[in-house]
């Protein structure tokens, strides 16, 4: 690919981007995902380039709609930033679990991608859960707006290198290979049976419900504006129990807000006031 396309696929993505409420920083590293997707409509459009693209945008207002489709960044895999899972297994599930008499803990996962993050989750409940003198009862939603990463969730079948971090005991344990796909593992059932999966997308309607936790990592924080991370801040506020927690990606931070204090910056974990 000549150099030239390549700048002109980037300042087309610094021009769009803000369009749409989007921040180019976060989207710098993963931009080639989003540039295939574009060269791949231009072609379906019939368009020359990039620039044509841009004319057909002006031209085409309900173009935004898709290009923001496009704008989906599906990369995610099982136990994510290895001391986060540490932290939550140690400290803020057994925590979680003191507070709430009836040992009931909801968690959501917003943005959950192909499943692996609120799978974790569920595999990590299951370790609790086995050394648990008192039977606790935790419901996990996960939900997304691109409606593939909804059917890979549901479907459960992961390549082996999406879990290369998944300890060898719990792969041994809740992941069985999948005899009609080489290379391939299946989670089982009563794993995949602990995650509701839900079609939201988050610009759009939120929950009505209230949760212990909320994990929110390498989506709002990344990639929405400024202006839209202050917004959803206010607005996740809303759905958390005080003293409940809001989960941020490693590399993320969250806007000042007055509704919640670090409970540990360096994990991204932040407790509702
Ligand atoms: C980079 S993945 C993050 C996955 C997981 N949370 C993690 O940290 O590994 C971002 C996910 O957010 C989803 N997403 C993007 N915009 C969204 C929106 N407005 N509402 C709901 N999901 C959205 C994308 O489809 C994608 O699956």
């Amino acid at each position: 690919m000549p150099e030239s396309k390549t700048n002109d696929e980037v300042e087309f993505l610094q021009w769009a981007l803000p369009h749409l409420k989007y921040r180019w920083a976060g989207f710098r590293k993963p931009r080639g995902q989003v540039i295939k997707r574009i060269r791949q409509r231009i072609r379906e459009l019939s368009l020359e380039g990039i620039r044509d693209y841009k004319t057909y945008l002006r031209n085409h207002p309900e173009e935004w709609h898709i290009l923001d489709q496009m704008c989906d960044i599906t990369i995610s895999r099982f136990f994510r930033d290895r001391e986060l899972w540490k932290y939550l297994k140690n400290n803020l599930l057994p925590e979680m679990l003191k507070a709430r008499q009836d040992n009931q803990i909801r968690i959501w996962s917003v943005g959950c991608c192909n499943g692996e993050e609120p799978y974790s989750m569920a595999l990590l409940v299951e370790e609790v859960r086995e050394t648990a003198s008192e039977p606790i009862n935790i419901s996990i939603l996960a939900s997304d707006r691109n409606p593939h990463a909804l059917s890979r969730s549901r479907t459960g079948r992961y390549p082996g290198g999406a879990l290369k971090e998944v300890p060898s005991g719990i792969k041994k344990k809740h992941f069985r290979p999948d005899p009609d796909h080489p290379n391939h593992y299946l989670i089982t059932g009563e794993v995949k049976d602990r995650v509701v999966f839900e079609y939201r997308d988050i610009s759009k309607s939120l929950p009505e419900d209230m949760y212990d936790l909320i994990c929110c990592r390498n989506l709002v924080y990344t990639y929405f504006s400024c202006e839209r991370q202050e917004e959803f801040t206010v607005k996740i506020a809303t759905l958390l129990h005080p003293g409940g927690f809001l989960i941020l990606g490693a590399h993320e931070n969250l806007p000042a807000t007055e509704h919640f204090v670090p409970e540990n910056q360096s994990l991204g974990i932040y407790r509702k006031k």
